[in-house]
């Protein structure tokens, strides 16, 4: 659905990172995590453009949905000016969402603001788990503090070696597999990041999701911008395409075609 919506925080986190919070109380109510919302950005002149934005917690009895954005080009420059009482346009909740498999303890694997995504996950999840977080530098690992309040135990890898291990996210991988006894995967983060991770959980019989992170244009399955290649052993190149906004972008991980 779209809902006109008002804007009541839009705060900085850190520099370059923010939470924005709406008023949309019939996408609070039945978002799911892994649901992204499609924002119409204020100020933008060009306005049929808008820009997908996991929901990273929703409150149904407040009506509020809340994500977590990084300002990285135009439209999320745009969007960090935006002032409380402003109105938009935001679509959704939109794609599917994590299927959580019952009796496994939640292994968590975010790349950069992909942590927004599994936030929600996480803040829905009945057991607490493992949340392994990857960035650049400690400075992109952000809301270690709102997952370790939620009981969620932090592992966490930096390019540049500032915070945890240094070097990748999937570096963390067989630590974390090994320290809980029924894990079950969810991971958000760039495609190399999730491809990697996909690659070294084939045939290990672990259940894994994957949200597939895919430049996006309608959002509503009309456009075929956002395409990405599903396994098909069928098919004479070994794959099929899949819109992520309609069938994603959450994928289970062996569905998902991990090469480019
Ligand atoms: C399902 C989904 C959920 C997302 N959730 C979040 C979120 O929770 N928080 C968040 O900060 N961002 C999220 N993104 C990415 C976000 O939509 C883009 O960063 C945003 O649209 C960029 O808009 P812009 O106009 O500022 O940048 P543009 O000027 O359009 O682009 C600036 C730079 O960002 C890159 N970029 C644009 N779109 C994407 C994208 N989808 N993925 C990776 N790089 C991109 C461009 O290639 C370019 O280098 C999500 C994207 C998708 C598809
Ligand atoms: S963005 Fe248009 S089909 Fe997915």
């Amino acid at each position: 659905m779209d809902q006109i919506s008002r804007i009541l925080r839009n705060d900085e986190m850190t520099a370059g990172y923010r939470r924005l919070v709406f008023l949309a109380p019939d996408i609070a109510k039945s978002a799911l995590p892994g649901q992204f919302v499609h924002v119409q950005i204020p100020g933008l002149r060009d306005r049929i453009l808008r820009r997908p934005f996991s929901i990273s917690s929703a409150d149904p009895a407040a009506g509020t949905v809340t994500v977590i954005f990084k300002v990285v080009g135009l439209g999320t420059t745009e969007l960090a000016k935006a002032e409380p009482g402003v109105e938009c346009a935001v679509l959704g909740p939109l794609g599917n969402g994590y299927k959580p498999v019952p009796g496994t303890v939640p292994v968590l694997i975010a790349g950069g603001y992909g942590s927004a995504s599994t936030l929600f996950l996480a803040e829905r999840s009945k057991t607490p788990g493992l949340i392994l977080m990857g960035a650049r530098t400690e400075h992109d690992l952000i809301l270690r503090d709102e997952y370790q309040a939620l009981g969620f135990r932090l592992l966490a890898a930096t390019n540049d070696g500032s915070f945890g291990r240094k070097g990748f996210v999937t570096d963390l991988l067989e630590e974390a597999l090994g320290s809980v006894p029924a894990p079950a995967v969810y991971a958000c983060g760039p495609r190399p990041m999730l491809f990697a991770l996909g690659r070294l959980l084939e045939g290990r019989g672990i259940p894994a999701q994957l949200s597939l992170d895919q430049h996006m244009c309608c959002g509503v399955g009309a456009c075929f911008a956002c395409v990405v290649k599903l396994k098909d052993a069928d098919s004479p190149d070994g794959f099929r395409y899949s819109r992520s906004c309609k069938e994603g972008p959450v994928y289970p991980a062996e569905e998902v075609y991990c090469r480019e």
